[in-house]
């Protein structure tokens, strides 16, 4: 049997590999899609060959997330919850897409992965690999299908001889450019403050400097092009605020999940490029969108968050969603000034050549000012339900 796994090199994955090899004797090939992660790749297909895997990809899809998947979540200000810019549920479906192809192209007869029974990795991925992989190849989920819990996963790596580094026991942590999630452990306990070995982004905010910094970014069309005035490309521009936020003690999460598998989870991440980007971005359609279209945006936002949370990257409803968010993005352009101090950020000023605000309209002593008249019957008119009705329910 010839089995493609999606190999990230952690502890679930690399069991599945051992596994699947000695126990299965399957001849197993290990893809491992650099997403912006930052483990070495050299090193994760070291482990893989020391595993057993008889061919391994590495396939670096940095730019693709970024334009194709990570932008598309700057359009949608993705926050699931109101709180977490989706990381992980945006990762899966592309790293799900390529191996799909290299099964294809390997001729395999599975393709198999490391998600849990429990969470909502497993729907992503399923779905995904479903919707690309030719009819026949079939998809192991081991981890599931076996009930691998990380502790024994740790025994089984250590009866084949296999050292696990002490950072994969504590913690499960998946990460990609936009964020790094951290689950598991003592974290589970949802009333204790994370320790701050969970964390690796960002500074704790107690310990970031002393004195504010200032950043600009701007947008042409809903994506950020530029931070302090120079052109950045999408890899290096989110690396980059990640790094620069991070040392300022921004970015961490911390909260209660709701799952699609119909459970609560504590979940903690680390986002501060995500997190700064959709800030900047939501300020900026605050000046330019009418509040007609800024109330309908926000629906059709939470709709696609959702969607791309629940594993439906593939819904047909997704693109339909997108025609709407991406035509009123068209006038997303613009500079916004932020401010980092220890740990919190702010919106400090912002500027667009769509802005609905203009200065003069708003001052008191310039420009156009409705007569008396005017705004009286506008004030009868618009409050005329209200005051009708307070009439009519009094009088009886
Ligand atoms: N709860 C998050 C999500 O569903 C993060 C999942 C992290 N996955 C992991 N294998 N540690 O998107
Ligand atoms: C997993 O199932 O592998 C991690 C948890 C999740 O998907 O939410």
């Amino acid at each position: 049997m010839k089995v493609v796994l999606a190999y990230s090199g952690g502890l679930d994955t690399s069991t599945i590999l051992v596994l699947l090899k000695k126990k299965y004797n399957a001849d197993v090939i290990t893809v491992t899609v650099d997403v912006g992660q930052e483990d070495d790749m050299k090193g994760v297909e070291e482990r893989a060959y020391e595993l057993g895997a008889s061919k391994h990809y590495t396939i670096d899809a940095k730019k693709e997330f970024a334009e194709e998947y990570v932008f598309k979540a700057i359009k949608a200000n993705a926050l699931y919850e109101g709180k977490y810019p989706l990381g992980t549920a945006l990762a899966r479906p592309l790293i799900a897409k390529k191996v799909a192809e290299i099964a294809m192209e390997e001729n395999a007869d599975a393709v198999a992965h490391g998600c849990t029974g429990k969470g909502n990795d497993q729907v992503r991925f399923d779905l995904t690999l479903k919707a690309y992989l030719k009819p026949g190849i079939k998809i192991l989920a081991p981890v599931r299908e076996l009930k691998l819990t990380r502790s024994v996963n740790i025994k089984i790596l250590s009866e084949y001889g296999y050292k696990v580094p002490e950072t994969h026991k504590k913690y499960s942590i998946d990460e990609n450019l936009w964020s790094r999630s951290i689950e598991g452990g003592e974290l589970d306990d949802p009333l204790k403050e994370p320790g701050e070995d969970a964390f690796a982004w960002t500074m704790p905010p107690e310990k970031a400097p002393d004195k504010p910094a200032y950043i600009s970014i701007e947008f042409d069309e809903g994506i950020p092009v530029k931070v302090n005035d120079e052109k950045m490309d999408s890899v290096q521009m989110i690396k980059y605020l990640n790094m620069f936020l991070g040392s300022h003690g921004f970015g961490r999460i911390d909260l209660i999940e709701s799952r699609v598998v119909g459970l609560k989870s504590r979940e903690v991440y680390e986002a501060p490029a995500a997190l700064a980007l959709i800030e900047a971005h939501q300020d900026l359609e605050r000046m330019v969108l009418t509040p007609k279209e800024l109330r309908f945006k926000r629906l059709i936002d939470e709709m696609w968050t959702d969607l791309v949370y629940q594993g439906l990257w593939i819904d047909p409803l997704r693109t339909h969603l997108e025609s709407s968010i991406n035509s009123m993005n068209k006038y997303i352009c613009g500079v916004v000034k932020l401010k980092v101090f220890k740990g919190s950020l702010s919106v400090v000023g912002r500027n667009s050549p769509y802005s609905l605000y203009s200065r003069e309209v708003i001052d008191y002593n310039t420009g156009w000012y409705p007569s008396d008249e005017e705004a009286r019957g506008f004030i009868m008119i618009h409050g005329m339900y209200a005051l009708t009705s307070l009439k009519v329910r009094n009088s009886k």
